[in-house]
């Protein structure tokens, strides 16, 4: 009897775990959208703000920031300059690049004021240039060699490809077999076994940094929480366990840019 029920248990667990699993990973049915916690759904609380893919209907943006007249050439080679000659990162992420891609996020440095714009624009790019070393590197230092450190084997809704390595790369250095796997679902690349194309292909490179800032970013910036929780989006362990040197080096590039910009930096800048 005992054993009976103990299989009919194990039969249902059966049956509806795949099922638990794949509304989490949001493959979802076409007119339904996958929320900001991997469930599907129609109204607000799926297709509002936090709407990650499907019809989302986000709140327009709130101003008409013309962000390529922002980010100047002056502004992305000024930043480019600082990088040694050799540095592979100087042809691979060029300003034109970065303006295609920013095509196809709207809302991306158009959140409040035209201040609170630049504010946005120059948080982006204060994590890109600590993230690369002034656009200079395109793959994380030694990144073949920490291969493993960014397999979460725990997370198995993405599970890691035995052959490659989830570690940095791109603008904002994408990491951990999760976001490799999200980000491919999001842009239509395969995350897991093929994330070398985010060293390789420009336009996608740039597409996985502004989608990570989208998603993870955007909203808690456009709502005043400050740069300091831009910092924890990307690297929460600087914030909890401490680099407080990286943390410093964040917040002086985001000092940098907002003053060549002619902002305030607001407050709430150290995690
Ligand atoms: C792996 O993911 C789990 C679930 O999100 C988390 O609790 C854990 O801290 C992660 N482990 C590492 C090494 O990041």
């Amino acid at each position: 009897m005992k054993t009976t029920l103990l299989l009919a248990g194990i039969f249902l667990v059966g049956i509806f775990l795949p099922g638990l699993v794949t509304s989490q990973k949001c493959n979802c049915p076409p007119n339904e959208c996958c929320s900001k916690y991997g469930y599907c759904g129609t109204g607000d609380a799926y297709c509002g703000k936090d709407c990650r893919r499907g019809p989302c209907s986000l709140p327009a943006p709130t101003n008409n920031a013309d962000v390529s007249s922002i980010v100047t050439s002056a502004f992305f080679n000024g930043i480019v300059a600082k990088s040694v000659g050799n540095c592979p990162g100087r042809s691979f992420y060029t300003r034109d690049v970065f303006l295609k891609v920013i095509g196809d996020y709207p809302h991306f440095g158009r959140s409040g004021s035209i201040a609170d714009s630049k504010r946005e624009i120059a948080a982006f790019f204060a994590h890109v240039t600590h993230e690369t070393g002034y656009f200079c590197h395109i793959e994380e230092i030694n990144g073949p060699s920490k291969a493993r450190e960014y397999c979460n084997t725990t997370i198995t809704q993405y599970p890691c490809n035995p052959n490659k390595g989830y570690y940095g790369r791109g603008p904002i250095q994408l990491s951990w077999n999760y976001n490799y796997g999200e980000a491919g679902e999001n842009l239509g690349f395969d995350g897991l076994n093929n994330p070398e194309i985010v060293a390789k292909d420009q336009v996608v490179s740039f597409k996985t940094a502004l989608w990570f800032w989208m998603d993870k970013c955007h909203w808690d910036f456009a709502s005043g929480k400050g740069f300091s929780a831009t910092i924890r989006a990307i690297n929460q362990k600087e914030c909890d366990n401490g680099n407080p040197g990286a943390v410093t080096s964040r917040i002086g590039y985001y000092r940098d840019y907002c003053n060549q910009f002619g902002v305030e930096t607001g407050t709430n800048l150290r995690c």
